[in-house]
C-alpha cells in the first residue's frame, strides 16, 4: 500500500494505507488519536474538527493522499502544546464555564473556537457575536449558550 507522511501534533508520522482513505479514519483507527469524533463523516456536523496548518478543517472529508509531508495536523490532543501549557486557555474556559454535557462534540467545538479566535486576530480584531453566529458545530445536548460564553472568556485569556 502507498505511504503517506504528515506532521501530527508536532511529530512526523507515516502511514501505509490506500490513497482514498479519509484522514479521520487514519487518525482514529490507524494512529489511535480519538479526540476528533466521528459524527456524520460528510463534513456537516463538525464533530471531527481539527486544525491543518493552523486553520480549522474536517478530517472526515480529506483523503489522506491530499496531505503533504509538511502539512501540520493538530487535534485536541496537540492543542495545549501549541501554547506550551498543560491546557490551552480555551480548554480552561471550557472548564470554568462547565460547558460539556455528554462531551462528544466538545473537542470539535474547542478546535473551532480556537480557529475562530485566530482568524479574528489575523484580521486585527477581537471575536464578535457575528463570528459566533457562523459556528456550525452541532451539539446534540444543546450546550450552545455555554459554548458562546466560554469562547468569549477563552479569547480574553490568550
Ligand atoms: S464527522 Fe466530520 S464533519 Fe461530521
Ligand atoms: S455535549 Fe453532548 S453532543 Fe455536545
Amino acid at each position: 500500500m502507498p505511504e503517506h507522511t504528515f506532521i501530527l501534533n508536532g511529530e512526523s508520522v507515516t502511514v501505509d494505507i490506500e490513497d482514498d482513505v479519509r484522514l479521520l479514519w487514519v487518525l482514529r483507527d490507524v494512529l489511535g488519536v480519538t479526540g476528533p469524533k466521528y459524527g456524520c463523516g460528510l463534513g456537516v456536523c463538525q464533530a471531527c474538527t481539527s486544525h491543518i496548518n493552523g486553520k480549522a478543517f474536517n478530517p472526515c472529508s480529506v483523503p489522506v493522499q491530499d496531505l503533504r509531508p509538511t502539512d501540520e495536523v493538530t487535534t485536541i490532543e496537540g492543542l495545549p502544546a501549541t501554547v506550551g501549557k498543560e491546557l490551552h486557555p480555551m480548554q480552561e474556559a471550557w472548564l470554568e464555564y462547565d460547558v460539556a454535557q455528554c462531551g462528544y462534540c466538545q473537542p470539535g467545538q474547542i478546535m473551532t473556537a480556537v480557529a475562530k479566535v485566530r482568524q479574528a486576530r489575523e484580521e486585527g480584531r477581537e471575536i464578535t457575536e457575528a463570528d459566533l453566529d457562523e459556528i456550525r458545530n452541532v451539539c446534540r445536548c444543546g450546550t450552545y449558550h455555554r459554548i458562546r460564553e466560554a469562547i468569549v472568556a477563552g479569547a480574553k485569556k490568550y
